[in-house]
């Protein structure tokens, strides 16, 4: 399999719950490397652009208020498979049908507040890493 980047977000809700460690744990255990990092409180603009590929759904609205309801944990995460095996690790969108033991299964509460996001594609991933961080914020670990 190949070594990927993907793009991960620990949500408003995941971190007033206080489990970000146990989030970063959940990473490592894995196998993938968290090769950027930072802490940040999401703009109107910022949340809006991120996901401005889902401008037309009905939840647009609610779901950039909530991304912008409090700080949010934005890492990059390097490993094989990295994108297949984030998206593992976070279960379903809806947490009511997220497979017992992943995130959203043990820190999520509705589909709004669902404790984390990651890239769904290689083409998002490339895309979401250099939404967030340049390339002399992102440092390989090999
Ligand atoms: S996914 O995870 O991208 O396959 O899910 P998708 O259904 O395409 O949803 C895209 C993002 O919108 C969030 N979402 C919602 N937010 C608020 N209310 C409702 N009803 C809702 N449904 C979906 C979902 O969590 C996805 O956000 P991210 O940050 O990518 O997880």
């Amino acid at each position: 399999m190949a070594n990927e980047r993907t793009l991960s977000i620990i949500k408003p809700d995941a971190v007033a719950k206080n489990v970000i460690g146990e989030i970063y744990s959940r990473f490592e255990k894995a196998g993938l490397k968290i090769v950027a990092s930072k802490m940040m409180h999401l703009t109107q603009e910022q949340a809006e652009g991120f996901y401005a590929e889902h401008k037309e759904r009905p939840f647009f609205n609610d779901l950039v208020a909530f991304m912008t309801s409090g700080p949010v944990v934005v890492q990059a995460l390097e490993g094989e498979g990295a994108i297949l095996k984030n998206r593992e690790l976070m279960g379903a969108t809806n947490p009511k049908e997220a497979e017992a033991g992943t995130i959203r299964a043990d820190f999520a509460s509705s589909i709004d507040a669902n404790a984390v996001h990651g890239s769904d594609s290689a083409a998002s991933a490339e895309r979401e890493v250099a939404y967030f961080f340049n390339d002399n914020e992102i440092c390989p670990r090999g």
